[in-house]
């Protein structure tokens, strides 16, 4: 696996690989890998003939008082877990690559709207960070593909929403959560549980399941049943922010004439703040 460590580099290696390959599928990614980032190479694999990778912990998605000096970079791990995963290229830029001007000068790139209602309501300017990183990569590397996450699914939405307004010549890929046995889906955050916390963890995806079994079997889609389930969130240990029914397609509130259904929560846990999702269709088998 080639590494580049700044543009230059980054330029004559994607020069060189797209020589050799027709297809490029690139997969951006903070780093931490676990085997839910795997998956996304492995996706990214489906879909073309070499695989690029980024590890970048972008500065312009942490808020204030957020978690950006402590989120785990665990560099030695990531490059072994690429190779070994036969990740042909792998971008590493230190902050000054990716914002030569500096942050705050640094030009942004916003969807409104979308960027402003749950995950983003609670972290203000969270998405117009990512939006702007993801964006100037997606430039940087110009690929055929780009693969994300949609345990991420307000970012996911957000992402293909951008790529549309911006004409990008990508197709943006979602793949599906990748969890462990008893559930929780995987998150470099969750290394900030403690082992009573890390017990507790999982009961975040039982209450979504708890919540879509209601909706199959009739429950109204907003009001009773979401209130319901934050407070079984809250009895047993969680902060929770919000957990909402919405529609897929662009995260509206959902009504009574919604099928394609996506219930979507976040809460904390100690330090660690979790998000989950799951969808449902209301005219199929869920
Ligand atoms: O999902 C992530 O890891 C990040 O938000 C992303 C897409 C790599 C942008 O920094």
């Amino acid at each position: 696996m080639i590494v580049a460590e700044s543009l230059a580099e980054l330029r004559v290696e994607m020069k060189a690989l797209r020589r050799r390959h027709r297809r490029i599928a690139f997969v951006p990614t903070m780093g931490n890998l676990h085997p839910g980032h795997l998956r996304l190479m492995r996706e990214a694999r489906n879909h073309a003939d070499a695989v690029v990778a980024s590890i970048f912990v972008n500065p312009l998605q942490f808020g204030e008082g957020e978690d950006l000096e402590a989120y785990p970079r665990t560099p030695a791990e990531d490059r072994a877990a690429l190779e070994e995963e036969g990740v042909e290229l792998l971008f590493l830029p230190p902050v000054e690559a990716v914002y030569p001007r500096g942050l705050a000068a640094q030009t942004r790139v916003e969807v409104p709207g979308l960027s402003d209602i749950l995950c983003g309501a609670a972290r203000p300017g969270h998405f117009r960070g990512v939006t702007t990183v993801v964006a100037r990569l997606l430039n940087l590397v110009a690929p055929q593909v780009a693969v994300f996450g949609k345990k991420d699914y307000q970012q996911w939405l957000i992402i293909r929403l951008m790529a549309a307004d911006l004409g990008l010549p990508v197709e943006i890929v979602g793949v599906e959560t990748v969890r462990e046995p008893d559930g929780l889906a995987m998150s470099s955050r969750n290394r900030y549980l403690t082992p009573e916390e890390r017990a507790v963890a999982p009961k975040l995806y039982r209450t979504l399941r708890d919540l879509r079994e209601r909706l199959l079997q009739g429950a109204p889609v907003s009001g009773e049943p979401e209130a319901e389930a934050m407070e079984q969130l809250a009895r047993a240990g969680f902060r929770p922010e919000y957990v909402s029914v919405r529609r897929q397609r662009d995260l509206g509130e959902a009504s009574a004439a919604d099928r394609e259904l996506v219930i979507l929560a976040a809460a904390w846990l100690g330090c660690a703040r979790l998000i989950d999702n799951i969808e449902l269709n209301l005219n199929g088998p869920g």
